[in-house]
């Protein structure tokens, strides 16, 4: 089971539409997916279409009152699950510092999908907290969607020096370029100077208007316009991933 969490310490840089539709090119390679969605604003579940099972359900599964398994749903696609965020979600970062070995605890939780699943996606807030050293932790892939501007750079070097202030495998951390406006210089500026920084993929997914009709289809982009850019260029990325990784 191969952990990639979408994260950067920046907000509306694209993690849950990355999110959504890698996990939806996973599924469709046919490799058994979990997206869970650990943002409470939910995007991610409501893009599926999905409710949580189970009020409180983060809590009670930190609380070992539920397993994972009782939170899981099925989504509409084959080989793909979600656990939808619900409203303890908000308060995961409290709840989370609260246990013993309290940044370990998100890794132990993963445990039990081991066997169910050969990726899980998940979807996070932005910045650093409690949990995002649990996913930190947990994950195989910190996988960091930025904006190609000068601001992003700058928050991909404060991620970096927190990963080598806290001892975590920098191999871990992978990024690729979102949002990107090929007209603007800027935009190929900032491109072409990280290009040569292996920590950035080569594929990367441009401004494209059908991601943000992701919201009205509520279905991922590869889904619903399959040979469209946004739908390619989520393809070719998933594809440079996997390279690495099976
Ligand atoms: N490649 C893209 N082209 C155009 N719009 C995009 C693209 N990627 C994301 N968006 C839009 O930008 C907005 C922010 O994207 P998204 O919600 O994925 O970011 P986020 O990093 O998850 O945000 P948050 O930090 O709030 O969770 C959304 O309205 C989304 O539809
Ligand atoms: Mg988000």
């Amino acid at each position: 089971m191969i952990v990639i969490a979408l994260y950067n310490l920046k907000g509306g840089v694209g993690k849950t539409a990355s999110c959504v539709n890698l996990a939806h090119l996973s599924a469709s390679d046919g490799y058994c997916t979990l997206l869970w969605d650990l943002d409470p604003q939910g995007a991610a579940g409501y893009y599926y279409q999905t409710q949580p099972r189970a009020k409180s359900g983060v809590r009670k599964l930190l609380e070992k009152e539920m397993s994972l398994d009782e939170l899981v749903q099925q989504s509409l696609y084959d080989y793909l699950d979600v656990i939808p965020a619900d409203k303890s979600a908000r308060k995961l970062d409290i709840l989370l510092d609260e246990q013993k070995g309290s940044k370990k605890q998100m890794r132990q939780l993963l445990k039990q999908a081991e066997h169910n699943y050969d990726f899980v996606f998940i979807d996070c807030p932005p910045g650093f907290s409690v949990l995002a050293d649990n996913i930190f932790e947990a994950a195989d892939i910190v996988l960091m969607p930025a904006i190609p501007t000068t601001l992003s750079v700058r928050t991909y070097d404060i991620v970096k020096e927190y990963f080598e202030d806290k001892h975590l495998a920098l191999e871990k951390l992978m990024c690729f370029f979102t949002m990107v406006d090929a007209r603007k210089s800027l935009h190929t500026e900032v491109m072409h100077t990280l290009s040569a920084d292996r920590r950035f993929f080569e594929h990367y997914i441009p401004y494209l208007s059908d991601v943000e009709k992701m919201g009205v289809h509520q279905a991922p982009v590869t889904a619903f316009a399959p040979s469209g850019r946004a739908a390619v260029s989520y393809h070719d990325l998933w594809t440079e991933i996997k390279e690495g990784i099976v």
